[in-house]
């Protein structure tokens, strides 16, 4: 379809001068399309927080959801849908104070922070902060096309772009991190061996952020049809949002920081609960290991070589026929023994379930969905059928609530054998042949029926929140751990996700980088990409370099698909075996902070991975890098994304910076050449922090932590860091028992001040710190810790290396 939104001749258009074009339907033929424009509001009425405005017939509600958050709807013909989202199931209501003012120009809505302004000429809509910059502002008014063919409306948004206007976000889109200048669309598509540009593949999150003058909003644009965003790539001054259906509902999300605005579409869309700790480290897993001798083997080799290892994954090949909850007998004959064997030795088993299910009265899964009616069905109510790996499937319709119990349900077996987690795949939903559904299938919706026009989009969604809601019922109060492909925003709430079927090539390295910046940014903290590339040979120095970036991945998971050579962290040989195995290492060893700073994400919504441009944002130049990317708030990463890479350079925001493997300080503020040999890449830690670290251990839980090693990074103003622990599986966080340690530090010429304060009723069982303080510009002569001194310290290569009590309250370092 053509989007001829953008001519400012149409901005006030009455029935009769209406825009009619032409499309050939193949479903009603040559039929007009009309589009239509708000006309002139003349008229606003308010019931509590929300605002209504229409111009006789088309009506337009304004939400004031938070002082910084404000919600548009459109409704063509005055009457608005139901109040329904997957995306954001409680809207919020917290603003403090709102106030409607009315005068000649325009009606203005206020909240003290942000004002909403609805022009009485033309039914322009904008945004303005509290110093009355406006931030953002139609180019049109809001428009809508009827859509004869599904009875619904196409929906329209144009709003005015600035000269440097730069867009983040939408999720996994395999592209550049700024989108300007580019057309995007949402249709989750099962995406092999994706490329460069490609769109849509496998998500959709309608959210973006704006940046411009250090002046940062986001829209989020909650419309599960299929969905476009135009970034001025067909009118390099405006950016457009529209939809093939649903309602225009969006949510304008005011900064001024980046950081804001993804903090408040965490509070729309909620943040991601907390995995069990295991989670956190390195998962292996390949299409397929099988029989269980391949698998036995695979995890004896982990221990043999001593390269740490958590997850352990069956593909497809572990069922019987890809029948869904069965296992194939030949290759898995006492799957319950073995799943207990690789747990004993700290494997945790992780399973894939696809949405298909095999069409065959003799198998029980097939025979419940189809005695309960839970299967997809047709306009015209004949059963949706499609091929996928077991044959012709049936598929459960993911967005029924009755559906989403029994599918929960279902995995009380695997539960009861002893699997840990469970990997979602093929919920776009992807058919053989045809790609997906067609678009007449049915969906309940959860009572708000639709097509699948409407419930593609969250399909995938759904399937795994039955599935995470199942687990959590059955495993009664351990963490599950879930794992999709498909999704729509909110997916968080439910499961981590990977990025697909990548392929094993040095761009999709650097496209992986992007995308994991780009899905934490866009509210998808707990990301990955298969390490290696899911399709394709990687050489032994392309393996090393996507483990190394792995390593700092919020989610480490390799993968490959069955017709490539081995693909284990030694499959290569030396030196590559070693330096992967010291890469693995150090995920470990961080994983207190990784763990910490996942907290920070749960509690308040901070994102794991942090573009550049998140930490400057004054700084248009930073608009455009997407190497480098801190990993919480404290390190820095920049990836080596080009084979026989000597050095490299690496941008390093303002402040100071110690290279984590050298402890040479950097001012940053700037541009600096970073050698890069194959066994490191550029790590930079931030000038005051204090860094947790674990033992190396073979498994998370191998060993009792009898000690915990604060790196700290001297600093000669002041700065904190924060550290989480808990039990690391259950959701007793959820009633306070945790801990949380915040270290205060503060520095001069000649001392250094380390103050811990403690919140949460978890107590570690460890006893001991084993403290390490870089950089500090002083000779030590004494140490003092709450009023007495320590004695017994060493200097070493400039590092103060010291032990203390965990419950310390204040270090003094002269
Ligand atoms: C899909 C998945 C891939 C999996 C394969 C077989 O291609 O994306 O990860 O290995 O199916 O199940």
């Amino acid at each position: 379809m053509e989007d001829n939104t953008l001519d400012p001749q149409l901005n006030k258009v009455t029935e009769e001068d209406d825009l009619v074009q032409h499309v050939n339907n193949p479903i009603i033929g040559l039929k007009p399309i009309i589009k239509k424009y708000l006309g002139v509001p003349n008229h606003a009425d308010q019931i509590g927080s929300k605002f209504f405005f229409t111009d006789g017939e088309a009506k337009v509600e304004l939400v004031v959801v938070t002082d910084e958050i404000i919600r548009i709807r459109l409704a063509p013909h005055g009457v608005f849908l139901d109040e329904f989202s997957y995306g954001v199931p409680k809207v919020p209501q917290e603003a403090t104070a709102f106030t409607l003012f009315e005068n000649d120009q325009e009606f203005r809505v206020s909240t003290g922070i942000i004002n909403c302004h609805i022009r009485k000429a033309d039914f322009f809509i904008s945004f303005s902060d509290a110093d009355g910059t406006v931030t953002n502002a139609d180019a049109v008014p809001m428009h809508w096309e009827e859509n004869v063919a599904a009875g619904g409306y196409y929906v329209f948004c144009t709003k005015d772009s600035a000269p440097k206007e730069a867009f983040f976000g939408l999720g996994d889109k395999p592209t550049d991190l700024n989108l300007r200048g580019k057309r995007f669309v949402n249709w989750n598509t099962d995406a092999y061996s994706f490329q460069w540009n490609q769109d849509p593949i496998y998500r959709t999150i309608p959210f973006y952020i704006s940046i411009n003058e250090g002046i940062s909003y986001g829209i989020f644009f909650d419309n599960t049809f299929k969905s476009h965003f135009d970034f001025g790539a067909e009118e390099s001054n405006k950016t457009s949002f529209w939809a093939d259906g649903g309602e225009m509902q969006y949510y304008y999300i005011h900064g001024p920081h980046m950081m804001d605005v993804v903090k408040n579409y965490h509070k729309l869309t909620g943040t991601h609960p907390m995995p069990p700790l295991w989670a956190f480290g390195y998962h292996q897993c390949r299409w397929s290991y099988y029989p269980e001798n391949k698998v036995r083997k695979i995890a004896t080799t982990f221990r043999e070589q001593k390269i740490p290892c958590d997850g352990i994954y069956l593909d497809i090949d572990y069922m019987d026929g890809y029948r869904c909850f069965t296992w194939n007998k030949k290759y898995f004959p006492d799957p319950v023994k073995m799943v207990k064997e690789l747990a004993d030795d700290g494997f945790k088993t992780v399973v894939i379930i696809d949405p298909g299910i095999r069409v065959d009265d003799n198998y029980w899964v097939f025979k419940e969905g189809k005695e309960n009616k839970y299967f997809c069905r047709r306009s015209d109510d004949y059963f949706m059928e499609g091929h996928v790996w077991p044959g012709r499937c049936q598929f459960p319709d993911f967005t029924n609530p009755e559906v989403r119990e029994w599918w929960g349900g279902l995995f009380q077996g695997l539960v009861d054998a002893g699997v840990a987690g469970v990997w979602n795949d093929m919920n776009e939903p992807a058919v053989f042949g045809t790609g997906t559904f067609p678009d007449d299938v049915r969906h309940q919706y959860d009572g708000y029926r639709g097509s699948h026009r409407k419930a593609h989009n969250v399909y995938g969604m759904q399937m795994v929140r039955a599935t995470y809601e199942g687990l959590r019922k059955i495993m009664k109060n351990k963490r599950p751990f879930t794992i999709t492909r498909a999704g729509y925003s909110g997916v968080q709430r439910y499961s981590s996700v990977w990025t697909g079927d990548n392929v094993a090539t040095w761009e999709h390295l650097k496209l992986g980088n992007i995308q994991l910046q780009r899905l934490s940014m866009s509210g998808v903290p707990f990301c990955g990409t298969d390490i290696g590339g899911f399709s394709g040979e990687p050489d032994g120095e392309l393996f090393t370099r996507w483990i190394q970036l792995g390593t700092f991945a919020p989610f480490m998971r390799a993968h490959s698909a069955g017709d490539t050579k081995e693909r284990e962290p030694w499959s290569f040989g030396e030196p590559y075996t070693a330096i992967n195995r010291k890469f693995i290492e150090l995920r470990y060893k961080l994983i207190p902070y990784l763990y910490s700073t996942f907290w920070e994400h749960h509690r308040y919504g901070f994102p794991i991975l942090r573009p550049i441009v998140m930490q400057e944002q004054i700084e248009s130049d930073n608009y455009f890098r997407q190497d480098e990317f801190t990993y919480g708030d404290k390190i820095l990463i920049c990836p080596v994304l080009e084979p026989g890479q000597k050095s490299r350079i690496v941008y390093l925001p303002v402040g100071k910076w110690y290279n984590f493997w050298t402890l040479e300080v950097v001012d940053g503020g700037k541009e600096i050449e970073v050698e890069t040999p194959l066994e490191t890449i550029p790590i930079f830690v931030k000038a005051g922090s204090v860094i947790p670290e674990y033992p190396v251990m073979q498994y998370v839980g191998e060993k009792e932590i009898e000690e915990v090693k604060l790196n700290c990074y001297y600093i000669e103003t002041e700065a904190n860091s924060f550290f989480f622990e808990d039990y690391g599986e259950t959701f007793a966080y959820e009633q306070d028992i945790y801990s949380e340690k915040k270290f205060a530090v503060s520095g001069s010429k000649t001392s250094y001040t380390i103050q811990q304060s403690m919140e949460g009723l978890y107590t570690p069982r460890y006893e001991t710190y084993a403290f390490a303080v870089s950089g500090l510009p002083f000779n030590v002569t004494e140490i003092i810790v709450d009023g007495k001194p320590v004695t017994d310290f060493t200097v070493n290569d400039k590092v103060l290396e010291f032990k203390h009590s965990k419950t310390f309250k204040k270090i003094e370092i002269q």
